[in-house]
């Protein structure tokens, strides 16, 4: 397999082609933005944590019945995976209230969410990621209804299984969002599963181990991510 030129280039990973048109290599850099890419900073290792957090996470998940992008690590920091034509929403299951949740409705932060909230949201920088519906998804064309139903199925059997694999680990999965995509017209999981897309708390303290560190300036944002990676048994 040979890495051939540049396809995309995104705010923490860029896209490569390869001889194969059915595989691309996702290259994790060390780039690191926040509130719709208005701050951004460079944080040694990070491209080589996610990129290994997300392989283990990808693989664990594969083992379990989820469909996903991911082929095989190939060094460091790049992923071998296959060439999908990516859904442009996000899809965001909150266990516990945080963040955009708590602005939006003024609830506690850190309230339990029983059932789990279920939220799409429209990938657009230039419109600061707007919350959207199955009916705005359909319309608009962004995806098929039953390609909707399966991202939405796939994205709760995930919340099964990582808040397993964290709270056995310590950790409380917040909240968390995921991508998908089709390849040879199936809907798989794509992008990245990373401490940049979640929110994870230390079980006892609620010590905030993700991307909050950042957004909120409270340092400590790689050791952070190394230490979860450490828990739950990702080789660094
Ligand atoms: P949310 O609370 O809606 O956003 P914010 O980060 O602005 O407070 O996010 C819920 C979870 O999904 C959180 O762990 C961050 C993640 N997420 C992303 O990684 N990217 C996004 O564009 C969005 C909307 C959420």
């Amino acid at each position: 397999m040979e890495k051939k030129q540049e396809l995309y280039s995104g705010k923490a990973k860029s896209v490569f082609a390869t001889d194969d048109n059915d595989y691309v290599v996702l290259s994790f850099r060390d780039d690191t933005s926040a509130f719709d890419g208005e701050k951004v900073e460079q944080l040694s290792r990070k491209g080589e944590v996610n990129n290994k957090f997300n392989a283990y996470i990808m693989q664990y998940l594969a083992d379990n019945g989820i469909p996903t992008h991911f082929e095989k690590l190939l060094n460091e920091t790049e992923s071998l995976v296959k060439n999908m034509k990516m859904i442009p929403v996000e899809c965001v299951v909150r266990n516990v209230a945080s963040g955009s949740l708590v602005r939006r409705l003024g609830v506690e932060d850190g309230l339990e969410l029983n059932p789990p909230v279920f939220e799409f949201f429209l990938k657009n920088d230039a419109l600061h990621d707007p919350m959207v519906n199955e009916y705005h998804i359909e319309t608009f064309g962004w995806a098929k209804a039953e390609d909707v139903n399966k991202m939405k199925e796939l994205t709760f059997k995930v919340n099964e299984l990582l808040k397993k694999l964290f709270a056995d680990a310590g950790m409380i999965l917040v909240d968390y969002k995921l991508e998908f995509g089709l390849f040879k017209g199936e809907v798989y999981l794509g992008d990245e599963f990373s401490p940049d897309g979640c929110r994870l708390w230390d079980a006892e303290t609620r010590k905030k181990l993700d991307k909050d560190r950042f957004r909120q300036g409270l340092g400590g944002v790689i050791e952070a991510y190394e230490e979860v990676a450490r828990r739950i048994g990702v080789p660094l």
